[in-house]
């Protein structure tokens, strides 16, 4: 057990032993380390105002991410590093190509919103070199302006690549930084604390499964973007907090052949690319899961772990039929995803038990999977209607199998069992699926609420299974993307 968090600020070690479990990394920067460049708008990840970048070791390289800090536990950056708009000023003052980009492209004026747009920006110019427009859109997705435009500050996000070496950026310092971070490491739980109030971070598997086990009335915590926003917008106050990102196995995404395995604790960042591979539509549904930062911290298996009905993956889990593996003290217990929404608010998560693995089958040949997202906004909305479709059709051109998974149709992620016994072994014609849309009368009853009234969402939700028909039959330049390509056309 170690009784301390320790990571580095820029290259300054700190080891704090007493800390409120809760404690947000931007109310510690402002209020007890007094570096204001890190602003706070929202406080609920949505404006990218308080957006750092965090190092952390990743097969051992560092990996530095844009968080938001409003809604990151200062704990949890324990093994991290820490950047903030402070460590981009140069001691011979010259600007560092980020902030020299944004002062010939005029990407300032109020100044509010600066910092965050240069950290998102730093970010992207640390990983990626002189990314596509579309790419460039994606990592500011999540910082709002409301007096610059963004016509100024996507130019200078492509200008900074003209002003400096990337690769030899001074700050970033990988090697330097891969040592200290890796004598950081250990196997230890930590474990600390404010008064009765305690954070624990196990560094293992079996440490994960003996903290719950011991403390089934504490909160799990993953990427905290949920998390955070019950303790910045709710107010609540969280006894014991368990965090689940020092655990390596949890973290890992694996291809097992005829699945892929998908670790509790993998961010949407890091799963990404391998399930984007096997459901392309899956990985455009994770496009738009809130914003480059908050995919940086929020998990899968948090979208799944916290039940909601507007959650986004679980229903194109549920589609791809999905398996999902809970874990209690060593043992372990393997469900259908649909299975783990039991009512709203009510998840079948036994007391000591956590979300350990999910298992995410290949698709089969013949297979055709959509992930639609009805939203107002297309970046960093939460959905009014997510519908996710597979149907495998069989060479005689009749509907071997369907899963129809909704999100905001229901209390729970849910399938529309109606509607699929609608398709099953019928041809894959219009008329079929206007019968399937007639079904899901049956299958729903939605709640008019401000995203959208009970009406459109039966509406939308037949419609989206016209437009699965018509995609997968051949009709093309049915949706748009971020960047107004057609998609599948
Ligand atoms: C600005 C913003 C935009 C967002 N946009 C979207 C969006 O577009 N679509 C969407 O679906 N969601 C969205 N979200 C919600 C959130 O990002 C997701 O639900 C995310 O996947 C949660 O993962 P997490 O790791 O941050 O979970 P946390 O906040 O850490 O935890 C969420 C819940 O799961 C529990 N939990 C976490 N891990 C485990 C585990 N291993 N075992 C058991 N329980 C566990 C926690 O106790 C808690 O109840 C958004 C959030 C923000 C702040
Ligand atoms: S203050 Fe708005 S995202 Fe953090
Ligand atoms: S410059 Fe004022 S909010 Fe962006």
């Amino acid at each position: 057990m170690r009784g301390t968090v320790r990571f580095l600020l820029g290259d300054e070690p700190r080891e704090i032993a007493a800390v409120d479990p809760t404690l947000t990394v931007l109310e510690w920067l402002r209020g007890e380390e007094r570096r204001t460049g890190t602003k706070e708008a929202c406080a609920e990840g949505d404006c990218g105002a308080c957006t750092v970048v965090v190092g952390r070791l990743d097969d051992g390289e560092v990996r530095y991410e844009a968080v938001n800090a409003c809604i990151r536990f200062l704990a949890t950056l324990d093994g991290c590093r820490l950047l903030t708009v402070e460590h981009l000023k140069r001691a011979d003052g010259s600007l560092h190509p980020v902030q020299q980009a944004m002062v010939e492209c005029h990407g300032s004026q109020c100044g509010f919103c600066t910092p965050g747009f240069v950290m998102a920006m730093y970010a992207l110019y640390l990983n990626e070199d002189r990314p596509e427009e579309r790419r460039i859109d994606d990592a500011l997705a999540g910082n709002l302006c409301r007096c610059t435009g963004y016509g100024p500050i996507v130019a200078a996000a492509r200008r900074m690549y003209e002003l400096g070496d990337r690769t030899a950026d001074p700050l970033a310092d990988p090697a330097g930084t891969a040592a200290r971070l890796a004598a950081l490491r250990d196997a230890e739980t930590v474990e600390v604390g404010s008064g009765d109030r305690r954070f624990l971070a196990p560094a293992t598997l079996a440490q994960l499964e003996a903290a719950v086990a011991d403390n089934p009335g504490a909160t799990i915590v993953s990427g905290a973007t949920d998390v955070g926003l019950w303790v910045t917008k709710q107010m609540r106050v969280l006894p014991t907090v368990i965090y689940t990102g020092r655990v390596e196995e949890l973290r890992t995404v694996r291809d097992l052949g005829d699945a892929l395995e998908i670790g509790a604790g993998a961010t949407y960042s890091r799963a990404w690319a391998a399930i984007a591979a096997l459901y392309p539509d899956f990985g455009e549904l994770i496009r738009r899961i809130g914003a480059e930062q908050v995919r940086n911290a929020g998990t899968i298996g948090g979208n799944v772990a916290n039940g909601s009905p507007i959650g986004d993956t679980p229903p194109a889990l549920i589609a791809a039929g999905a398996r999902l593996v809970l874990n209690r003290g060593g043992d372990r217990r393997t469900i259908p995803l649909e299975e783990f929404f039991i009512e709203y608010g009510r998840q079948d998560r036994r007391a000591g038990e956590f979300v350990e693995r999910i298992l995410l089958p290949k698709p089969a040949p013949g297979d055709r999977f959509r992930a639609y997202k009805i939203s107002k906004r297309f970046d960093q909305d939460i959905s009014a209607v997510c519908a996710c479709f597979l149907v495998r059709i069989a060479d005689d051109g009749t509907v071997a199998q369907a899963r129809l998974a909704y999100g905001g149709m229901a209390g729970i992620p849910k399938r529309a069992g109606a509607a699929e016994a609608a398709l099953t072994g019928r041809p894959w014609t219009e008329e079929t699926v206007r019968g399937a849309m007639a079904a899901l009368a049956q299958d729903f009853t939605p709640l008019t609420d401000w995203r959208a009234s009970a009406a459109y969402r039966m509406e939308v939700a037949a419609n989206l299974l016209l437009k699965l028909h018509a995609e997968t039959t051949g009709a093309d330049g049915t949706r748009l993307v971020g960047d107004g390509r057609l998609a599948h056309a």
